[in-house]
């Protein structure tokens, strides 16, 4: 009798697993999944030794805030450590409509939804909205959220170049009256880090009738009157439909939100199968989230604080020479243009002890090869100045 054990074969998707070279080049050259041994801050501990932390999305340094920190705690405490199912169902609660009451009012919206990832919400901002038959135009260098929301929506893409005015309207012009249509854009863009050209583009959008749909998972917190974003800062808030975004990054927790009309609102709780069928965002994030937002009112110290550490590591990369691509904002790319030099960049600068994040083709266009670095306002100016050697010592060896 045959062994079953022994003489299976593989399967081609285990196959595939087991061969793929993508993977064997990650595991061999280590450069991503780090998974640091303690935390404080902007310092981490990995493999033993203390680094500087230059690659998070927290902005505002609102994760280490004690008010933050005790929101969360108590409200695990209070609520359990999760809502254990969807808010269809048995997941709703006071908390999540505490939180979506004061987001909604922040951004001067009727309405907003919270999901337990920024992910769930930028994508379910196009899935459940747009549909077989609609157009969505999209500006080319979205995040990958809003990617997979244009694919599960079912509906034809239109691409233009990135934040091109002409090109959109161009890319309008063809499409027929009666089609309805929805234009996707970043306000900041993560990884180049500079904001969307909101003016010209959204007179696109208002021209042809588009539903307008912002993510600003990095433009919260950073830009606008006490951190409302992009098209606060633009004064263009009026002119869109729904702004989606991010808990994990101004706002130190994870999670994510739609604000919008309260007709879209309740539309995407009828229609979005990522908002019926996934569990709810849980009570220590949500807590967080909504202290964070509070202290982000109350405390303007903070983006004070993150906009001069922005200013000061922006004109010291300058004075390098490195190319930082426009960015305008606190997510600061080096690019440098080959995975190679991206990854030799990203192991100096890991040798002087700054920790930041490689990023290569595909996740880039070609040629875009990068160090992503972020600037918090819990950089300290010791903080900075380590930065600075670092830069300095890996710059000469590159
Ligand atoms: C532009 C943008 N949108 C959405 C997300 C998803 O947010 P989250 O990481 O909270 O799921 C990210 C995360 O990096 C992002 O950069």
């Amino acid at each position: 009798m045959a062994f079953p054990f022994f003489s299976r074969t593989r399967n081609a998707i285990a196959a595939r697993c087991a061969d793929d070279l993508a993977t064997k080049a990650r595991l061999r050259y280590a450069p991503f999944y780090h998974a640091m041994e303690a935390q404080q801050g902007t310092h981490i501990r990995l493999d033993g030794r203390e680094l500087i932390m230059l690659s998070s999305n927290d902005y505002l340094g609102l994760s280490f805030h004690p008010k933050v920190i005790e929101a969360g705690q108590r409200a695990m405490a209070r609520w359990g450590a999760s809502p254990t199912g969807a808010r269809v169902s048995n997941g709703s609660r006071a908390y999540h409509h505490a939180l979506e009451q004061k987001l909604a009012a922040f951004l001067g919206q009727e309405a907003c939804h919270v999901h337990a990832a920024g992910y769930l919400s930028c994508m379910s901002g196009i899935a459940a909205f747009a549909a077989k038959g609609d157009v969505v135009l999209a500006d080319k260098n979205i995040h990958s959220c809003l990617w997979d929301g244009i694919r599960l929506s079912n509906a034809t893409v239109e691409r233009f170049t990135h934040n091109n005015a002409d090109e959109l309207r161009a890319a309008a012009r063809t499409i027929p009256e009666d089609t309805a249509r929805l234009l996707v854009l970043e306000g900041v863009y993560s990884m180049e880090g500079h904001t969307a050209k909101l003016p010209e583009l959204l007179a696109v959008a208002e021209e042809f009738d588009c539903f307008t749909v912002l993510d600003d998972a990095h433009g919260f917190g950073v830009l606008g009157r006490e951190g409302r974003g992009t098209a606060d800062h633009f004064g263009l808030t009026e002119k869109l439909d729904l702004i989606v975004g991010s808990l994990s990054k101004s706002l130190g927790s994870t999670g994510g939100f739609i604000a919008g009309k309260r007709s879209s609102i309740e539309y995407l709780r009828t229609h979005s199968k990522h908002t019926i069928f996934s569990a709810a965002l849980a009570p220590a994030q949500a807590a967080a989230a909504e202290a964070a937002l509070e202290v982000m009112q109350t405390e303007p110290q903070h983006r004070e604080r993150l906009w001069a550490n922005t200013r000061r590591y922006t004109a010291f990369l300058q004075s390098l020479k490195l190319d930082t691509w426009g960015s305008e904002t606190p997510a600061v790319p080096v690019v440098v243009g080959s995975k190679e030099r991206a990854y030799r960049l990203w192991q100096l600068l890991l040798e002087k002890g700054v920790f930041t994040v490689m990023s290569i083709a595909p996740a880039v266009p070609p040629g875009k090869d990068l160090v992503r670095t972020a600037i918090s306002a819990l950089h300290s100016d010791d903080d900075l100045d380590r930065i600075e050697e670092a830069f300095t010592y890996a710059v000469k060896r590159l």
